[in-house]
C-alpha cells in the first residue's frame, strides 16, 4: 500500500469513480441508441466520445491518480471508451445502411417511364397529300408550277375559254377582289396556271400544279370555301387521251395503291374538248359491296375532271393547235386525302383539332 499522494485530490478525480464511469457509458449508449439520423449520431459522438465528453475528461484525470490506482482506472476508462466507440461504430454502420437503402429508393430511375418530351410537330394531312401527288408527277418526269391565289380574271376564265356569261363567273361561285373593275378574283381553280405555264415556259410542257383555290361555298361535310387542287397539263406533239388515261392511272396508283382501274365519263369543261370525269374503282370494296361506305355502293369513286386541251386555250397562249395537242386534269386534294384516310367530314381537315391532325403527317 502506498501512502497518500499529495497530487491525489479525491474531488478532482470523482469522474473516475466506477459509478461515474458506468453512468457516462449508460448515458452514451442511450444517446447512441436514440440517434435516428447520422446527424444525431454525430452530436452523440461529440457529446459522449468527443474531447470534452465525460469519459475523455475522466481519461485525462488518470494522470492525477497515485501510480498504484492508475492501472485500474485506466483499464476501467479504456474499457468504457471502447464500449462507447463500439456502440458508435455499430450505430454508424446501421444508419449508413439505412441511408443507402433510402437513397436507392428515393433516387431510383424508372427506365421504362415515358419521357415528358414535347410532342413532335406534324405536317398537315393536306400538305402531305398534295406533296405526294406532286411527287408522283415528278416521278413521271413532270415539273411543278405555281401561280397566285389572287388571279387575273383573264387567266382564271378568259384564257380558259369561259364565255363572258358562263355561270361560274357569277357571284355565287367566285370571290371577286375589290375594286370591282380591277379584273381580279380569288382563283376558283388551279387551271389558270395552265395558261401561265404555257406563256412562261412554252412547249413541249409537262407541269403539275398543286395549290389553294377559293369558291363562295358554305362550309359543310363536303364543301369548303378554301380548298386545294392538283392540276396537270401536258402539251406535246402526238398526245392522245390514252396518254391522259395512263397518266391518271399512274397517279391513282401512287395515291391509292397498285392495280387501280379507272373509267372516263363524258363531261363538259370550257377548256377541254372532249372533257371527262375520271372515276376509279373503289379500292376498298372493288365494286363488290353494295353497302360500301367509301364509294357509297356505286363501286366507283369520282376523282376529278380532265380532257384534251381546247384549241382555243392553246391559241390564247400562242401555241399552234395544228402541231401541238395535250391533255389536262384537275383533282381535289381534300377528296384525295379523305379517300386515302377514310375521313368522312371535310370540316375535320380544316378545324385544326390537334387530335385529328396528329394522326397523320408522317409517311414514307
Ligand atoms: N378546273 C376544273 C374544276 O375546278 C377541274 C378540271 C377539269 C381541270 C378538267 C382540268 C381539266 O385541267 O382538264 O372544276
Amino acid at each position: 500500500m502506498s501512502g497518500p499522494n499529495t497530487n491525489y485530490d479525491p474531488v478532482e478525480v470523482a469522474a473516475l469513480a466506477p459509478e461515474a464511469v458506468e453512468q457516462a457509458v449508460t448515458d452514451a449508449l442511450t444517446a447512441v441508441a436514440a440517434a435516428t439520423t447520422l446527424e444525431e449520431l454525430k452530436s452523440a459522438r461529440l457529446a459522449h466520445a468527443g474531447e470534452r465528453s465525460p469519459l475523455a475528461l475522466a481519461n485525462r484525470e488518470i494522470g492525477a491518480l497515485p501510480p498504484s490506482a492508475r492501472a485500474e482506472a485506466g483499464k476501467r476508462v479504456g474499457q468504457a471508451r471502447g464500449r462507447v466507440n463500439q456502440a458508435l461504430a455499430a450505430r454508424q454502420a446501421e444508419l449508413e445502411a439505412e441511408r443507402d437503402e433510402r437513397i436507392l429508393v428515393e433516387e431510383a430511375l424508372d427506365l421504362t417511364a415515358v419521357p415528358g418530351r414535347r410532342p413532335l410537330g406534324r405536317r398537315h394531312v393536306l400538305t402531305v397529300t398534295a406533296e405526294r401527288m406532286a411527287d408522283v408527277m415528278v416521278g413521271m418526269g413532270w415539273e411543278i408550277a405555281e401561280g397566285p391565289g389572287v388571279e387575273a380574271e383573264w387567266f382564271n376564265f378568259d384564257a380558259l375559254n369561259f364565255d363572258k356569261d358562263h355561270p361560274a363567273r357569277q357571284m355565287q361561285d367566285t370571290f371577286f377582289v375589290e375594286p370591282a373593275d380591277a379584273g381580279l378574283v380569288l382563283r376558283t381553280h388551279t387551271s389558270p396556271v395552265q395558261a401561265r405555264s404555257l406563256l412562261e415556259r412554252g412547249v413541249p410542257l409537262y407541269v403539275a400544279v398543286p395549290g389553294k383555290t377559293f369558291r363562295t361555298d358554305e362550309l359543310d361535310a363536303t364543301h369548303t370555301p378554301v380548298f386545294h387542287q392538283m392540276e396537270g397539263l401536258a402539251i406535246d406533239e402526238g398526245l392522245t387521251m390514252a396518254h391522259l388515261k395512263g397518266t391518271l392511272d399512274r397517279l391513282a396508283e401512287g395515291m391509292f395503291g397498285p392495280g387501280i382501274t379507272s373509267r372516263l365519263r363524258p363531261s363538259f369543261f370550257p377548256f377541254t374538248e372532249p372533257s371527262a370525269e375520271m372515276d376509279f374503282r373503289c379500292f376498298v370494296c372493288q365494286g363488290q359491296d353494295p353497302g360500301c361506305r367509301t364509294c357509297g355502293g356505286t363501286g366507283w369513286i369520282e376523282w376529278g375532271g380532265c380532257g384534251m386541251v381546247h384549241h382555243n386555250v392553246l391559241r390564247a397562249c400562242g401555241v399552234d393547235p395544228e402541231r401541238y395537242q395535250g391533255f389536262a386534269f384537275g383533282m381535289g386534294v381534300e377528296r384525295t386525302a379523305m379517300f386515302r384516310h377514310g375521313v368522312s367530314d371535310m370540316r375535320e381537315l380544316i378545324e385544326g383539332d390537334v387530335r385529328f391532325n396528329a394522326q397523320f403527317g408522317m409517311e414514307i
